[in-house]
């Protein structure tokens, strides 16, 4: 297993200095001669520069010592989170242990210097996880040790908090495993924190059903990860049934992505059975507990784990569904095919329920998700074949950190 550490830099004094070779480890360093690839300002960055350079030129310096660092190698031999096979990436690599270690248990690895992971300005920490996010594999995992929390003055190693890695990440990576209480090396106990985050942008978002996209939504379930469960009925749709702005139907009524299945349950009514389903055995498992926990009836609404993309539909199809916080969920590409799986299974003058969300005009990050960014025209684009729009709200109730982004709307089959 191969690992490379590189200098890169304008006039980079590589401070990566390991080199070497194992059996199954070979070690190069090669000191860059690019221009520095973070933006900002040429005398900012010499400077930044220059106070790194002068840090790993000082014999003095607090450094870290001769292995990788205790929060990894804890991380990774308790067995508390597997290490995925394939290319690895440390940037500031420093003195390389972290990297020599993760190419040691097998990962093809590169550790490069001069450092993005302690850039001082905001913009630059930006930067920082926009880079992360181009540079890993949708799934993949980005493993952050953050040193030091606790703040020592104006030169590096910058102190840096978990609310701003929180700030700077949480647009691309979804939180998997953070551990405030890891070990530390010996001085450092309160100074580091360990986590986790994986590329949420869905593997193979082309395809609908493949086994990968589900797979993400059945991990993240698994891991007890889910941030848009807002535990209750959405605002707007209690607003829309029970101040009687629409009229139900009657029939059949599904919910596809329907999580824990609080929209299902509230919808369901002796005129109306409804289906909420779910991709994740979790959540159809959670939503059958809350049911009952709830003693509302099964024949009034029951839990399937279902593919929305690829299940059979009963005779006489479902003259209702609701849509909300699904079609955000996935991903772009896949919009087209969502929309005409809603005509296939609405019957001809059935209703569809959406409540869009999340509204922005603005036409930057619309394939960065989930959630996806949606505007009411991405709606039309893929309705407008089968359904014709009959009622719309731009002012309805919403979850109070939801206010603006929401729009409930009615759609009604041709
Ligand atoms: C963002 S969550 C929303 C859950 C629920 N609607 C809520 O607001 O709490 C999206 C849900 O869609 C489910 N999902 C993703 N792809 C699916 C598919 N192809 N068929 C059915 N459910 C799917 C996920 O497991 C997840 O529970």
């Amino acid at each position: 297993m191969a690992i490379s550490l590189e200098g890169v830099g304008s006039s980079a004094k590589s401070p990566a200095t390991a080199s070497g070779s194992t059996a199954n480890t070979s070690v190069t360093t090669t000191a860059g001669t690019s221009p520095s690839p973070i933006g900002g300002e040429k005398n900012e960055q010499n400077t930044h520069k220059a106070d790194w350079d002068m840090f790993w030129a000082d014999e003095s310096a607090e450094k870290h010592p001769s292995g990788p660092s205790v929060a990894l190698s804890e991380l990774l031999e308790d067995h508390r989170w597997l290490l995925p096979k394939g290319r690895c990436l440390v940037a500031g690599c420093g003195n390389g242990h972290d990297a020599i270690y993760l190419s040691r248990r097998g990962v093809n690895c590169v550790g490069i210097d001069f450092c993005e992971a302690a850039i001082e300005k905001a913009q630059q920490r930006q930067l920082w996880a926009e880079t992360y996010a181009r540079i890993i594999v949708p799934q993949g995992t980005l493993i952050v040790l953050l040193y030091p929390l606790i703040h020592r003055g104006g030169s590096p190693p910058y102190s840096v908090t978990m609310e701003e890695c929180e700030h700077y990440l949480k647009r691309f990576f979804v939180l998997v495993r953070v551990d405030p209480n890891c070990r530390c090396i010996e001085g450092q106990e309160g100074n580091e924190i360990i986590l986790a985050r994986m590329n949420s942008v869905p593997k193979t978002a082309n395809s609908a059903s493949s086994d990968d996209y589900n797979s993400f939504w059945t991990d993240l379930w698994d891991n007890k990860n889910t941030p848009w469960d807002k535990g209750d009925v959405s605002p707007a749709l209690r607003e829309l049934i029970s101040e009687k702005k629409w009229q139900l139907p009657s029939g059949r009524g599904l919910v596809p992505g329907c999580g824990c299945g609080y929209d299902a349950m509230f919808l369901a009514s002796p005129s109306l059975h409804m289906t909420g389903a779910d991709i994740s055995p979790i959540a159809v498992e959670n939503a059958n507990k809350l049911r009952d926990e709830k003693q509302i009836p099964a024949d009034l609404v029951e839990f399937k784990e279902l593919d929305f993309f690829n299940f059979d539909v009963p005779d006489g199809k479902y003259q209702v569904a609701y849509d909300y916080t699904f079609f955000c969920a996935l991903h772009p590409s896949m919009r087209a095919k969502w929309g005409k799986r809603f005509g296939e299974i609405i019957s001809s003058g059935g209703h569809l329920i959406a409540l869009m969300f999340p509204l922005d005009k603005l036409p930057e990050n619309r394939d960065v998700g989930p959630p996806f960014l949606l505007s009411e025209e991405e709606y039309h684009k893929v309705l407008d074949d089968n359904f014709e729009l009959i009622h719309i709200d731009p002012k309805c109730k919403t979850h109070s950190d939801r206010a603006g982004l929401e729009i409930i709307t009615v759609w009604r089959r041709k």
